[in-house]
């Protein structure tokens, strides 16, 4: 596990709003002692901030209904977006599900070689243990075994499943350290585990196993930290061939008015359109920062796009050192002006850095716009591609940008 300090600005800010009388959260080092006293308190129907190796989870007994409501209601987070389940042993996940013969086969593939670690894979759930209420009322549930030794050990000490989406507030930006989590939620009663920075810092991937009469697939509802060919390798690797790998994420394709309204207004009000139908909870909008937020492609574009003056108050999100070669030096554009995802164009690195970019571009003084590469372009094809594709559209509600110089 890497062990990064944590930042100084984030320990700055933190000191400065643990002592208003309307904050209650807490963060707490991550001692054994501390880890037993947070499973405690979770076992009570609190809430706790769980550090993963994917994103932070805010995190309740998944068999305490009351206490799992407190996680919608502090993430004002719809009940039509279910709740995924942490779990620390393979005996755990078959206690919650009910799975058939052909289900068992594929699961015990996947499970062997990716758990634990950031895979959620979505099975029938057995709903006398799960209510159906933090399943967006449907009868599958979201399970993960996260690798994390303290999330692993949370779950230990607590004996029960652990329900956790990100902990991030609706729509925000999900969270790789434990201040993003303070940051978000400081008013609300929760003890925050630091586990360092979050190591793939991309949330796992989401995936169902669907067998239908003679068509057999795994489904991915969210691209994530695993890729779609790590996935097909194991199947090979297994002897599967019958099962086709498909990817649900893709871009949807607004029209011209609903990008003209999404930009005029940088509005937030498209985010009702769920990406597809097939996946609950998969919205347009979606880990966005507080900045207005664009893509920049190039000028020669046909679309509705903003146009931009190059300007000093922009952030550019650049990958490769793209904008930064075609825009430093220029209407006072200086180092300061950028961030770059990776500036020799490394995949995972770009999504180590992604969520991380963000919640350090909300912070920046004086940049009130952010303009990212646009990857779709400018990045090589690989399997992460389509991971960082939708968050950045998300991030940007798909609006584009042209820049003017002068
Ligand atoms: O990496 C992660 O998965 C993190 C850490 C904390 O484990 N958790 C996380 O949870 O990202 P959340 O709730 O932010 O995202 C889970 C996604 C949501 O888009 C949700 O709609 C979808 O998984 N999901 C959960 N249960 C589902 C189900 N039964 N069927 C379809 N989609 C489901
Ligand atoms: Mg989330």
């Amino acid at each position: 596990m890497e062990n990064i300090e944590d930042d100084e600005n984030d320990i700055k800010k933190y000191n400065e709003l643990k002592s208003l009388p309307t904050t209650l959260a807490e963060i707490l080092p991550s001692t054994d002692l501390n880890i037993r006293l947070c499973s405690d308190y979770l076992l009570k129907g609190n809430i706790v901030g769980m550090p993963t190796e994917t994103v932070y989870g805010l995190a309740a007994n998944a068999f305490d209904l009351k206490a799992c409501e407190k996680i919608f209601e502090y993430k004002n987070r719809p009940f039509n977006d279910p709740l995924i389940v942490h779990v620390c042993s393979i005996e755990m996940a078959h206690s919650i599900t009910n799975l058939n013969s052909q289900d068992e086969k594929i699961f015990g593939i996947l499970s062997k070689k990716f758990w634990p670690g950031p895979l959620t894979i979505i099975l029938p759930a057995n709903l006398n243990k799960i209510s159906k209420k933090i399943l967006a009322n449907g009868d599958t549930v979201g399970i993960r075994f996260p690798i994390h030794p303290i999330a692993k050990k949370l779950i230990e000490y607590s004996n029960v499943p652990i329900a956790a989406p990100s902990a991030n507030k609706f729509c925000h930006i999900s969270p790789v350290n434990p201040y993003h989590v303070f940051f978000d939620f400081k008013e609300y009663p929760i003890k925050i585990l630091n586990g360092k920075k979050s190591e793939f810092s991309m949330e796992s991937t989401v995936i169902k196993i669907e067998i239908k009469n003679d068509s057999k697939k795994i489904k991915i509802f969210r691209m994530g930290a695993i890729g779609k060919e790590d996935i097909e390798k194991v199947l090979k690797e297994n002897n599967v061939f019958d099962f086709e790998v498909e990817a649900l994420v893709k871009k949807i394709n607004l029209n011209q008015n609903e990008i003209k309204e999404l930009t005029e207004n940088n509005s937030n009000e498209k985010n009702d359109i769920t990406i597809n139908q097939e996946a609950p909870g998969q919205f347009l909008k979606h880990y966005s920062p507080k900045l207005n937020a664009y893509i920049y492609s190039g000028n020669d574009i046909k679309e509705y796009v903003k146009e931009i003056k190059l300007n000093s108050s922009i952030l550019f999100i650049d990958y490769n050192k793209i904008l930064y070669n075609q825009f430093i030096n220029i209407n006072n554009i200086k180092e300061e002006n950028f961030i770059d995802l990776s500036k020799d164009g490394n995949p995972e690195e770009c999504m180590k850095n992604f969520y991380d970019y963000l919640h350090k571009a909300e912070e920046i003084k004086n940049k009130d716009i952010i303009i990212f590469c646009d990857l779709e372009k400018f990045m090589k094809e690989n399997q992460h591609k389509l991971t960082l594709l939708d968050r950045m559209w998300k991030a940007a509600s798909f609006k584009k940008c042209i820049i003017k110089e002068n």
